[in-house]
């Protein structure tokens, strides 16, 4: 899947974009991005200092596209940007919530 970081048209190398690649944790060191579950997404709280949000499809897919959570707040340039089609981001989405 396409994906470039914000303010960098150059598209990543594949290898490179994968969720779990950052949104996972080990045992050794915290996660580098936060989980992507259903309850982390769908639960009602302050994101990155924002007011109470929750994730749903569209929401969801305006993060993985253009970087922007459910309240409007911009997401950290190290979150790429995806090039994804509707509805494969909607399969996704349906993916992580396991709904
Ligand atoms: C290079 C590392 C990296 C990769 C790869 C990555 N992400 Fe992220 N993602 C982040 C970081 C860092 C954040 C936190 C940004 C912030 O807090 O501003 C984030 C945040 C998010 C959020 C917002 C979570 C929240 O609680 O508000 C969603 C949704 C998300 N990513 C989905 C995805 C999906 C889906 C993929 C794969 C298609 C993906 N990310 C791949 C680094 C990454």
């Amino acid at each position: 899947m396409a994906a470039h970081l914000r303010d960098d048209d150059r598209p990543l190398p594949s290898w490179t974009t994968r969720c779990v690649n950052c949104h996972a944790s080990t045992s050794k060191a915290p996660a580098f991005a936060p989980p992507l579950t259903h309850d982390a997404l769908l639960g009602a709280t302050s994101r990155r200092g924002g007011p109470i949000s929750h994730y749903d499809a569209t929401a969801f897919c305006r993060a993985v596209k253009d970087g922007i959570d459910p309240a409007s707040v911009l997401l950290r340039k190290s979150m790429p940007r995806y090039q994804i089609a509707d509805a494969e981001c909607m399969a996704l989405w349906r993916y992580v919530v396991r709904q």
